[in-house]
């Protein structure tokens, strides 16, 4: 029978994770998700309920009341805040260090953990965001702890915002993305940490086919040894 696994992918901002997994899980037919799509939708949603991240209760509050859903039959995540598309709304850069404070709340964490862990895994999944091998799926079948330099990743990041028609000085862009994984590594639960059996991968020199041709020859490697 056709081994169908669970592949994470996990590491700092801007490493190439998305793309990665994105075209890696149609190569291999897999479901995709984004986990970090998901606390990003967390915070715009408390950015829209205009509470602070101070404010425990409100926080709690805010969590009741959370409808966050990830349509994952397309090749794009879908992101639907309640019921609404955010997939675009949420990628806006002030939302990214949102995204990183509120993933620091263990409250939060569970919440999105648990909607993560629910996903239907029987047909194949890869999961990418910062925690995935070490915490969500600690015994996934293949791990990846993808990486490049700052610079590097700065500057895909700043290339990406000018796409998107945000001018932003790289100097700037590098500053607030290190500060990010500074914030991801150095938080209590589930710090963005390379996990034991994680396979690294730096992909600073390579390009968009050259990370997932990369990975998928680890992928066959790995099969072949099960
Ligand atoms: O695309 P980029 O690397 O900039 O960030 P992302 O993957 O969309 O994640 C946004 C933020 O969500 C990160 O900075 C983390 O703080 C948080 N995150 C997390 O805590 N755990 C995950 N599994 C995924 C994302």
């Amino acid at each position: 029978m056709e081994e169908r696994l669970i592949i994470a992918i996990d590491g700092p901002a801007a490493s190439g994770k998305s793309t990665t997994a994105r075209l890696l899980a149609r190569r291999l037919g897999y479901v995709y998700l984004d986990t970090g799509a998901m606390y990003r939708a967390c915070a715009l949603q408390a950015r829209l309920s205009g509470i602070s991240l101070e404010d425990e209760a409100a926080v709690e509050q805010m969590l009741r009341h959370l409808d966050i859903r990830v349509e994952t039959s397309g090749e794009e995540n879908v992101i639907l805040l309640n019921g609404e598309d955010v997939s675009q709304a949420i990628r806006a850069n002030d939302i990214s260090k949102l995204s990183s404070d509120i993933s620091a709340l263990p409250a939060v964490r569970y919440r999105m953990v648990e909607l993560q862990r629910a996903l239907d895994a029987r047909g194949g999944v890869i999961l990418d965001g910062r925690d995935i091998g070490t915490f969500v799926f600690p015994d996934a079948d293949l791990k990846f702890f993808l990486t490049a330099s700052a610079e590097v990743r700065a500057r895909r990041r700043w290339l990406e915002l000018r796409q998107k028609g945000v001018d932003k000085p790289l100097a700037e862009v590098r500053q607030e993305l290190e500060e990010r994984d500074r914030n991801d590594a150095g938080r209590a639960l589930a710090p963005l940490a390379v996990a034991e059996d994680a396979i690294v991968v730096d992909t600073g020199g390579m390009s968009v086919p050259e990370q997932v041709d990369t990975l998928h020859g680890l992928f066959l490697a790995r099969l072949e040894g099960i």
